[in-house]
Order: C-alpha cells, then sequence, then structure tokens
C-alpha cells in the first residue's frame, strides 16, 4: 500500500516543515479546490511549485475543480507527477486524459461517492489511476465511507482480468481502522490528511497505516 499524506490538514503556515516531517510517505497528496466544484477553496500552481521545491517525492494533485478539460493540463508544467480530474467536471475525459499523458504527466480520474464508476469500465486503459472518495470532497477529517469498497473491488477484478497496470486509490477518512479494509478491497494507494497530520508524530503513522495494511493481510 503506498500511503500519501494530504497537506489539506498540516500546518499550512509551516508547508515545507510539514513535508519534511513525512519522509516515509510515498508521495504528497495536494488538494486542489476552486469554490465551485466544492464548497471550499485552497491553493493553486504557484503552491505546487513552491512544494515541488522543497521535496523530491512524488506529487499527486487532485483537481476538484470545475471545467477540468479546460484547467487540468495548465498543471503539468508544474513538475508533478500525477493529475487528477473529476469524472464530475470533466466533457471529455478520455480526451483529457490523453492530453495529461501527451504532456508527461500520469492520468488519473476521479468519482464521487455518488458516481457510478461502471461507465467508465471499458476505458481503464486511459488512466494510470482511478480515485474512488471514499467521503464527499471538499474537506479534510470526515468518516469513511465504506460501501465505497464496492467500487474499488469492482475495480481491481476488472483491471486483473484485463492484465492493466492501475493505480486504485481512496481518498477521505483513511485511518488505521480503515486503511486494512481497503487494501482487501483492490486498494493499492491510500491518501490520508486528519489521521497522518493530527497525529503527534506523523511519520510513525505512515508507517503504522502500513504495517495495518500488512496485518490485514495476516488475518
Ligand atoms: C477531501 C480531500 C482529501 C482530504 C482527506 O476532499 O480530497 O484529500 O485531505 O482528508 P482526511 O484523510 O482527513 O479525510
Ligand atoms: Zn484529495
Amino acid at each position: 500500500m503506498q500511503i500519501m499524506p494530504s497537506i489539506l490538514t498540516s500546518d499550512l503556515a509551516r508547508l515545507a516543515d510539514e513535508i519534511a516531517r513525512v519522509p516515509s510517505a510515498d508521495a504528497i497528496h495536494i488538494d486542489v479546490m476552486d469554490n465551485h466544484f466544492v464548497p471550499n477553496l485552497t491553493l493553486g500552481k504557484p503552491v505546487i511549485k513552491a512544494v515541488r521545491s522543497v521535496t523530491d517525492k512524488p506529487i499527486d494533485v487532485h483537481l476538484m475543480i470545475e471545467d477540468a478539460d479546460r484547467w487540468a493540463p495548465d498543471y503539468a508544467t508544474t513538475g508533478v507527477q500525477t493529475i487528477t480530474f473529476h469524472a464530475e467536471a470533466a466533457k471529455a475525459p478520455v480526451r483529457l486524459a490523453r492530453e495529461l499523458r501527451k504532456l508527461g504527466v500520469r492520468a488519473s480520474i476521479a468519482f464521487c461517492p455518488a458516481t457510478p464508476v461502471e461507465p467508465f469500465i471499458g476505458l481503464l486503459d486511459e488512466f494510470d489511476q482511478v480515485l474512488v472518495m471514499t467521503v464527499e470532497p471538499g474537506f479534510g477529517g470526515q468518516t469513511f465511507i465504506e460501501p465505497m469498497l464496492r467500487k474499488t473491488a469492482l475495480l481491481r477484478d476488472e483491471a486483473n482480468r484485463r492484465g492493466i497496470d492501475l493505480d486504485i486509490q481512496v481518498d477521505g477518512g483513511v485511518d488505521l481502522e480503515t486503511v486494512g479494509q481497503c487494501a482487501r478491497a483492490g486498494v493499492n494507494v491510500a491518501v490520508a490528511g486528519a489521521a497522518v497530520y493530527q497525529s503527534a508524530d506523523p511519520d510513525s503513522m505512515v508507517r503504522a497505516l502500513r504495517q495495518a495494511v500488512d496485518q490485514a493481510a495476516q488475518d
């Protein structure tokens, strides 16, 4: 299981230090919100570039913005590895994913809790990652929506059946209690905000989340 701390819940006034506090992280997850697609406003390209300059870790950008077709490609110039856009915010998701890949970033598509993944099941090879939201997007610290794991299991079965190397990511409410279930439901990338940054020792929480997955595999 790859663990990606979300800086949303970190101390944004000390962003560089907060990133340095999680050396065991597989990547840094950055949430971009536009006050339209979600009722919250965070940060954009200048801050992503600033984060890029203080860490060598991969950066996983999660765009919660309207009109992804128009704005997502812009983020490919920030030196990040993966760009996630929402299925609900893209008019031509396949064209956008192809454009992102052409620009040299990994293309990832996200689904809000009430959005079915079935329409995309024949299109999985167009994406490097699928993000199944396990909360309604917009805020950190919400409660995990367990039925979303039916989606991740379905996606994993289909990817396995067709031999597609697909990252399946969950975001929202991931903690020591829920991360094991995620792993059993085909998830291999977990974003964790509050669990990591509200813990006294964020880096040991990153490692503990991975251990909880190993434990769940033995149970
Ligand atoms: C929510 C964001 C998440 C958020 C997760 O819309 O996409 O990345 O930071 O926070 P937790 O892990 O606290 O639910
Ligand atoms: Zn996110």
